[in-house]
């Protein structure tokens, strides 16, 4: 890596060094930091590689460092090849090592952010990490964290632990807030595409890291941290809020007869004022069933109810146990069987279409009911081969994806889709087991043909 320009006989913190930063991000001579290689830092680093910087990437996993090292993907939709073109610009340098911190001119942290065992937030991943940038932090540093947080982080955590180098945020170094708004496996959009919100509390610092967002993308720039970080739960909470709200509908027009995707399909046609959201088995994600209690906690801490995102968490939570109580019905009813002793294949077991990331999705929490209602359970998902090991269900880890032959199907009284990847052949499903319980529409062509068999849930 280069040796980063030396501004410490500027005013740190004043115009002059933001203009100095500013000017060198336009020439691209910087150094980007990127800290947590994962789904948000890997593409980060490759669109700052594009545009022409010196990247450094570090992760406490050494075993991403060797992977991006090797040009071996380990994220399903960022295959090999666009490791070896990120290694191929002899620009890219990545490391475990905490001591060349010091090196680049800006880092960007993108730490995980989870929800501890009482759903409280767990900033430890950013403490430890600013922690461990305090003890190299130099003069003319920007420090930006990307991780989704609640508002109020990057004023109150991220700064105390950074000045406790001895060097004061706004004048010996710059920090700044951005969220990360990526949306893994989206064909249609992606870091370069995405406009990024950057807050930062004063001019030049907000100048400084609006000068490295802008060469990837266009920038939004807001106030200050606490602003920016609020407008990235603001944005989780709405999605959060309306896939409640669309999970009660489906009930509702469930009981009258309804088809609340044909209704979805019929309102989604108005021009203004209506936004598409889709039931489904239950949340999941790394994003929609956590961020918004950031700023539950956060709000109780001002003595501010958050009785919406409470209710809307309330309602999805309960989706998987009556997704589960429509099985039961529709085994018993159609094939007078029971769920116990039964044998059960759930589809999908990433939280979403298209993706291997299987972070709190529904399926491994509908997987786990089924068995205790004594249901002898598999799985299929194109995407994930072998169950990872997770936190929330261990248990599972090591359980492999059964083979899609019409042989295979045939043994099971009941599948459940619970995640409608595109590249799974619905036909054969049609045609090999009788009752088919689908939370995501996927059988939506050949509801007609095959009528009685498929249970909208
Ligand atoms: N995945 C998404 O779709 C998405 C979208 C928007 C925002 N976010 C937010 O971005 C943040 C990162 O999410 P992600 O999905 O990339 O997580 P991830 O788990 O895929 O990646 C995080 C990486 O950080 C590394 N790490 C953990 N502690 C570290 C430390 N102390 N120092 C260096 N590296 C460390 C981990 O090894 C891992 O590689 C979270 O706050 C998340 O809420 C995620």
């Amino acid at each position: 890596m280069n040796a980063p320009h030396d501004l410490r006989h500027l005013e740190a913190g004043s115009v002059e060094m933001a203009t100095a930063f500013a000017a060198r991000a336009a020439a691209r001579d910087l150094t980007i930091g990127i800290i947590g290689l994962g789904y948000v830092g890997l593409p980060l680093a490759e669109a700052f590689l594009k545009a022409g910087f010196r990247v450094f990437g570090y992760d406490v996993d050494e075993s991403k460092i060797s992977a991006i090292k090797a040009s071996r993907g380990y994220i399903k939709h960022i295959p090999d090849h666009r490791l070896r073109d990120m290694n191929a610009t002899g620009r890219l340098t990545v490391s475990a090592d905490p001591a060349a911190l010091g090196g680049p001119d800006c880092l960007l942290l993108c730490v995980p952010t989870p929800l501890n065992q009482h759903r409280e937030p767990d900033i430890s991943f950013v403490e430890s990490t600013c922690r461990t940038i305090a003890r190299t932090l130099r003069r003319g540093q920007l420090i930006v964290l990307e991780s989704t947080t609640y508002p109020g982080t990057s004023e109150e955590v991220m700064r105390p632990i950074l000045e406790s180098s001895g060097l004061k945020a706004g004048v010996d170094f710059a920090i700044a807030y951005s969220p990360e708004r990526e949306d893994p496996g989206n064909i249609d959009f992606d870091t370069t595409t995405i406009p990024k919100i950057v807050g930062a509390d004063s001019d030049p610092e907000r100048r400084m890291a609006v000068a490295v967002y802008e060469t990837i993308t266009e920038v939004v720039p807001v106030r200050d941290m606490k602003t920016a970080e609020a407008v990235k739960l603001t944005e989780n909470i709405f999605r959060l809020v309306n896939i409640a709200l669309i999970n009660e509908l489906k009930l509702v027009y469930g009981g009258m007869g309804i088809d609340v995707w044909e209704v979805i399909n019929g309102a989604k046609t108005k021009p203004f004022g209506f936004m598409p959201f889709y039931p489904g088995p239950g949340l999941g994600g790394h994003c929609i069933p956590i961020d918004p209690f950031y700023l539950t906690w956060k709000a109780r801490a001002h003595g501010q109810s958050t009785r919406f995102i409470e209710l809307a968490g309330e309602v999805v939570s309960g989706m998987p146990r009556i997704v589960i109580e429509q099985l039961t019905e529709a085994m018993s009813t159609r094939l007078r069987k029971a769920v116990a002793g039964s044998r059960i294949l759930v589809v999908g077991l990433a939280y979403k279409k298209n993706v291997d990331d299987m972070r709190e999705s529904p399926s491994l929490h509908l997987i786990h009911m089924l068995r205790k209602r004594g249901a002898e359970v598999d799985y299929y998902d194109p995407h994930i081969p072998e169950v990872p090991h997770n936190r929330d269900h261990p248990e599972f880890a090591g359980l492999r994806s059964i083979a899609w032959t019409r042989e295979s199907l045939a043994q099971y009284d009941a599948v459940l889709i619970s995640t409608d990847h595109d590249d799974i052949d619905y036909q054969l499903l049609a045609e090999t087991v009788p009752l088919i319980i689908d939370t995501r529409n996927a059988m939506r062509d050949f509801v007609e043909t095959h009528t009685g068999k498929i249970v909208k849930a």
